[in-house]
């Protein structure tokens, strides 16, 4: 059966680079992976009390047992103020609740940070990278993949159209699938 590895883009926005950078990501999974993309769009902000009081919102009982289910993540993001968007931060927050009950345990990531700047979302990846090692998630430490100004590389219809940064996402997504192997 095939391993099942989510991409989780950490955006809303129909336009999302973040979102365009996971369809491109999605066609490159090998043979024996399904590459599968997890929305974030009906998860309400994290509130405790519905846990405590046993008022969970039916989204996410859905994605709890999403995220349960996949054998590894790889997590696109945007950066906000120099951090990892909120919508991106909730739904790491929502999988991890209730305590004892994290989806996200033992699961190996990858984390591919974007920006239309120069930057790469250098800050939003590093945050990101400090959540995870409380998830406890191992995550891939080289290569590291920030990607610069990531709107030149598509066209107006959403075609990746920069050949350099596709072979740098397949090489990201290959080194990606053998640190999955050598910690799964
Ligand atoms: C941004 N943007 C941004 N970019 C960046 O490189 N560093 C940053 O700290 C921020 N901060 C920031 C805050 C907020 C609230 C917004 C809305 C935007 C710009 C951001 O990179 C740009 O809007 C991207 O296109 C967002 O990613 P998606 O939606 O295209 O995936």
């Amino acid at each position: 059966m095939s391993k099942v590895i989510g991409i989780i883009a950490g955006s809303l926005r129909k336009e999302s680079f973040s979102k365009k950078i996971g369809r491109v990501v999605q066609g490159m999974a090998p043979e024996g992976f399904e590459f599968s993309i997890i929305p974030l769009d009906d998860l309400p902000i994290y509130n405790q009390d519905f846990d405590d009081h046993h008022e969970v919102p039916p989204s996410y009982v859905t994605f709890r047992e999403t995220i349960r289910a996949l054998d590894g993540v790889i997590f696109i993001t945007p950066e906000y103020n120099r951090s990892v968007p909120g919508v991106l931060k909730n739904a790491l927050d929502v999988a991890s609740r209730p305590y004892g009950k994290s989806a996200w345990t033992g699961k190996p990531a990858a984390i591919f940070s974007n920006s239309p700047g120069n930057l790469s979302g250098f800050g939003a990846n590093h945050h990101l990278r400090q959540s995870l090692v409380f998830l406890n998630m191992p995550a891939m430490a080289q290569p590291e993949v920030y990607m610069h100004s990531i709107s030149k590389d598509f066209d107006e219809a959403g075609n990746m159209i920069n050949e350099g940064t596709r072979d740098f996402l397949k090489k990201a997504v290959d080194a990606f699938i053998t640190f999955y192997q050598k910690n799964a």
